[in-house]
């Protein structure tokens, strides 16, 4: 039987929470300019997404390497796996809207704007942002 991520906290006698503002997306999503053609914004969005991806996916690959409960490891790393391949799918959509050389650049520089959005962050827990 496959259990639903609810339902494995559940079982755990825990309660998911309710969904909380992220405030690294909204500081994120504030990068690249508003406005341009629907063909630009797409890339936009999909560039937020592809970096939002690969960092849950790094956070997962940490967690399921530390724990020692080996069926939330596995849980943690089938996530990571999962993370992995949006990153890289939306990754390479973008890349196929826009020119490849234009798509790059636009990623090192949202990277570059990240690592100093994350100057600004406390140590917080979050698991997805
Ligand atoms: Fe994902």
């Amino acid at each position: 039987m496959i259990l639903s991520q609810e339902e494995k906290v559940q079982n755990r006698g825990l309660e998911m929470g309710p969904n909380r503002k992220d405030a690294y997306v909204s500081e994120l999503m504030k990068f690249f300019p508003k406005g341009g053609s629907r063909n630009t914004q797409l890339v936009h969005r999909l560039l937020y997404a592809a970096l939002i991806e690969a960092r849950s996916c790094e956070r997962f690959k940490l967690l399921s390497e530390q724990l020692e409960d080996q069926e939330l490891a596995k849980f943690y790393r089938d996530l990571m796996v999962s993370e992995a391949n949006h990153y890289t799918m939306f990754l390479n959509f973008a890349r196929k809207y826009e020119d490849r050389d234009l798509v790059d650049q636009k990623w090192q520089d949202l990277l570059a704007y990240e690592a100093e959005i994350m100057q600004g962050f406390s140590k917080d827990a979050t698991m997805h942002g």
